[in-house]
């Protein structure tokens, strides 16, 4: 299939670029290079030997019609968007703009054209404070910030054009805690200056860029006290995508795309520690408002519609955001 991917030059879109490539798709990549660079997309070139279409070109923006005029397109992942929590609460016009504008702009594109195939970038955000493990069925609670509500804005306007349009077959993945790399070392995160996130910002510590690790908090009702979260690898998580581009059939369909498994905070820096052989130095510090004790998937739909397993452990997740941090410069 010729099969569109917005924001694929960013960290997960370049990684299931890869995965696409390989599993024989063409990709046409449409990005606005505002949190990615072009490089990237040469990476991925480098990595499957194979071509990529690249329009730098803002998704809010209507000319990307000319894109679904040039291709026969036959489906959209649809990655582009911001995704700072910390940020969507600073400039939330920002991220409501951009988020939901974005969504509209391609879904009114793939109805002029009749392109029926829609994979959408959600999160484990719009499950809110909730009982874990998060099932898909549970109602949305409201979050609290920004960024989640784009994204629960998003879902609903998605699900409301399938029901008008039966014909559009959409897949609403609900991501957990992407980490890690391509094995290959070329591709991985690069977030602009301090992470937000766990991982980039233990590689951080570990390569001595930053000075030592803050734990928000160990007071949390856990098994020791931090925060658990449901960190899966980079390219299962590509892979999800392809199983659910390629399983995709008439209606909405939601998926969580996560292990199941939980780890803390202090459980994922042995797990670094161990896989490897470097000191992480950390302090407990207070909690981060907004952050919940315990976020892991039920993994059950995903596993019986897609057929869609991980195969990667936390060793590898960890060993593969080691390697791409030490050779990124
Ligand atoms: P990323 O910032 O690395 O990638 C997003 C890409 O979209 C970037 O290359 C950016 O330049 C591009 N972009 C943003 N707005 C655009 C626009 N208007 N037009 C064109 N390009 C635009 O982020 P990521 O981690 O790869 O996330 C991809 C998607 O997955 C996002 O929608 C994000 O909200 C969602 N998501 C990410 C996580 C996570 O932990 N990384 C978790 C849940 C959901
Ligand atoms: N944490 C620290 N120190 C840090 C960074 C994080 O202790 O420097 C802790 C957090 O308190 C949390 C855990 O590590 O307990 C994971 O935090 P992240 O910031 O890596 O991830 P979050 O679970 O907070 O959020 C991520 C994405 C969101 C997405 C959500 C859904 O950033 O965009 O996962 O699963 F919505």
């Amino acid at each position: 299939m010729n099969i569109l991917v917005t924001g694929g030059a960013g960290y997960i879109g370049s990684h299931t670029c890869v995965a696409l490539l390989e599993a024989g798709h063409t990709v046409i990549v449409a990005d606005n290079l505002s949190n990615s660079k072009a490089a990237t997309i040469e990476k991925v070139k480098q990595i499957t030997n194979k071509e990529i279409t690249f329009y730098h070109m803002d998704m809010t923006d209507e000319l990307v019609n000319t894109i679904f005029s040039n291709h026969n397109i036959d489906g959209v992942i649809h990655f582009a968007g911001l995704k700072s929590v910390g940020e969507s609460a600073e400039k939330p016009l920002d991220y409501y703009y951009n988020n939901i504008v974005s969504t509209m702009v391609i879904a009114k594109a793939c109805q002029k054209f009749n392109v029926n195939r829609f994979v959408f970038s959600s999160s484990a955000t719009v499950y809110g404070d909730n009982k874990v493990p998060f099932v898909e069925t549970y109602d949305l609670l409201p979050t609290t910030n920004p960024y989640g509500e784009t994204k629960a804005m998003s879902e609903r306007i998605l699900t409301d054009i399938a029901m008008a349009n039966p014909a559009f077959s959409v897949s609403l993945l609900r991501y957990f805690n992407p980490v890690g790399a391509h094995e290959s070392g070329l591709i991985g995160e690069a977030p602009n200056g301090i992470p937000n996130n766990l991982m980039p910002y233990i590689t951080q510590v570990a390569k001595r860029k930053l000075e030592k690790l803050r734990v928000f908090g160990n007071d949390y009702i856990t098994m020791d006290g931090t925060g658990v979260r449901d960190y899966i690898h980079i390219m299962d998580l590509a892979e999800g995508h392809v199983a659910a581009l390629n399983n995709l059939t008439e209606g909405v369909h939601i998926y969580n795309l996560g292990t199941g498994q939980g780890t803390s905070v202090l459980e994922l820096i042995k797990a670094f520690e161990e896989a490897n052989g470097i000191e992480v130095p950390y302090e407990i510090v207070d909690r981060r408002p907004g952050d919940i004790a315990s976020c892991f998937a039920d993994t059950s739909k995903a596993r019986q519609e897609l057929g869609w397993i991980v195969k990667r452990d936390i060793t590898e997740m960890c060993r593969d955001a080691w390697r791409f941090e030490k050779n990124y410069k």
